[in-house]
């Protein structure tokens, strides 16, 4: 079976990396041609562990090949996945223009049967919308074959998409049409034989699952950021009541890590447009609004509790702060919505000078927050960002963050405030000690029990 992927970010081209890793042939098409031919010599546009590699296996082996010629692509392909970008719209809408042209092109180019896979995120409906397009173009074409659509959501997290991919948590495929399912099931048989649970859906469902799933998880964070707010503020320990919350294994203890807010390509578009499907239904997601109110309430929080310490009349003119992360999460170097974003604008705006350094994500903070250059100094690395820094402020769990040599960190600093917006530290008895230690979610009232202990 021949594989046709169109549109090469994150779940394309890690999805057709993967399955050239199974000996699929792969055809990956863009439209970008500057990042097509960078992909032929095998450099990833992106920063993902393990992708690489299957790069080079894929170009090695002859399994894996890119190109700008949809047409080649289509007409190569047995199953053809749509994998482009629908990004939030000025209205949180999805914009779905980039998934037109594909199908545009699928309608125009198909020269015999075809299974059109649906892995982009996409709003209800669209799926059956892109299944009576081609209907009616092929009709219109007079064409002696038949195109199957079936939604197929990817559920991939960055930094570990490549394991996610070979190992997911769950394959859905949400079609009325047996080809196109069996189809699908011979391409993931590497799934079925791993016993990964298979969900057969309509097409509907399979497209509500992807939102659903995605705000859910919004809606668990933003919950344990308030709880955390709150605990600041009465004494209690965020971190053991995740703990506490967790050992209930109908809430478990995952995404209930207190935070400076998420952030991402996924949570912000994904809660934006399931609210508009709300809204274009005359259904109101008041759970999912309040996720993403309290979203942007958290980052706002960050930067009022950084100002209520380090401030001397309500500025932070004079101070210097060191932020240690720019992406939405370790081990990429994405910063599409990520908090620092915000939380950084938030300090240049009370005066505060800014140093930053992050493992991944500089060069594209450069390039993207052009309204920040000049204003915020990028660092070589965490140590030299918190030289003459009144306080570091840690933004992003990035492992490497954990071997420091605290005693020449702290005595390079102007100051000696260390706000742990990930709470990696909570447990470090030299660091709580060396800085003055702020946590998300716990206060000095907190710690006061461990410390008895
Ligand atoms: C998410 C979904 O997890 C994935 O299934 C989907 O396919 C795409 O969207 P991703 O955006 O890569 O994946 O990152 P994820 O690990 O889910 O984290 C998203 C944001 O939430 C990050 O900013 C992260 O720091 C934050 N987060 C996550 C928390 O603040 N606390 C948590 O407990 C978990």
């Amino acid at each position: 079976m021949k594989i046709g992927i169109m549109g090469t970010g994150y779940v394309g081209l890690v999805h057709g990396a993967v399955l050239s890793s199974y000996g699929f042939p792969v055809t990956c098409m863009d439209v970008d041609a500057a990042k097509i031919e960078r992909l032929a010599d095998g450099i990833s546009p992106i920063y993902e562990p393990g992708l690489d590699e299957l790069l080079a296996s894929g170009l090695r082996d002859g399994t894996l090949s890119f190109t700008t010629n949809a047409k080649q692509a289509i007409q190569s392909s047995d199953v053809i996945f749509i994998a482009v970008g629908t990004p939030a719209k000025e209205d949180g809408s999805a914009n779905l223009s980039y998934v037109q042209e594909v199908v545009q092109s699928i309608g125009k180019y198909a020269n015999d049967y075809k299974v059109v896979v649906c892995k982009s995120t996409m709003p209800v409906g669209t799926n059956r919308g892109i299944a009576r397009y081609l209907d009616g173009v092929l009709k219109a074409r007079n064409a002696p074959f038949r195109i199957d659509v079936a939604s197929n959501p990817e559920f991939l997290r960055q930094g570990k998409a490549v394991g996610d991919s070979r190992h997911p948590s769950r394959i859905v495929i949400g079609t009325e049409n047996e080809e196109a399912k069996l189809r699908l099931q011979s391409l993931y048989d590497v799934h079925i034989r791993q016993d990964v649970p298979f969900l057969y859906t309509n097409p509907e469902t399979a497209e509500m699952i992807k939102y659903a799933s995605n705000s859910f998880l919004a809606v668990k964070i933003s919950f344990v950021n308030e709880l955390a707010l709150l605990s600041e503020k009465v004494g209690a320990n965020i971190q053991d009541i995740a703990a506490g919350m967790g050992l209930d294994d109908r809430i478990s203890l995952h995404f209930l890590q207190a935070g400076p807010g998420y952030g991402g390509s996924c949570f912000p578009k994904d809660t934006q447009a399931l609210i508009d499907v709300g809204r274009k239904n005359g259904e109101e997601l008041y759970v999912v609004r309040a996720a993403i109110a309290a979203n942007e309430k958290q980052k706002l929080k960050m930067v009022h509790k950084i100002n209520d310490v380090l401030s001397f009349n309500g500025t932070l003119k004079g101070k210097t702060i060191a932020v240690w992360g720019l992406s939405f999460k370790p081990e990429t170097d994405d910063i599409r919505s990520a908090p620092s974003y915000d939380i950084i604008s938030g300090l240049l705006g009370r005066g505060a000078a800014v140093k930053a350094y992050c493992p991944q994500g500089m060069k594209q903070a450069e390039r993207l927050w052009t309204d920040l250059n000049g204003s915020v100094a990028y660092c070589e690395n965490e140590a030299d960002c918190a030289q003459n820094a009144d306080a570091i402020v840690l933004m992003t769990e990035w492992e490497q963050f954990r071997e420091n040599s605290w005693d020449t960190i702290v005595k390079s600093m102007r100051g000696n405030a260390f706000f742990d917006l990930r709470n990696m530290f909570a447990g470090h008895a030299h660091v709580r000690r060396l800085f003055d230690y702020y946590p998300i979610g716990s206060n000095e009232l907190a710690y006061a029990l461990e410390e008895a202990q």
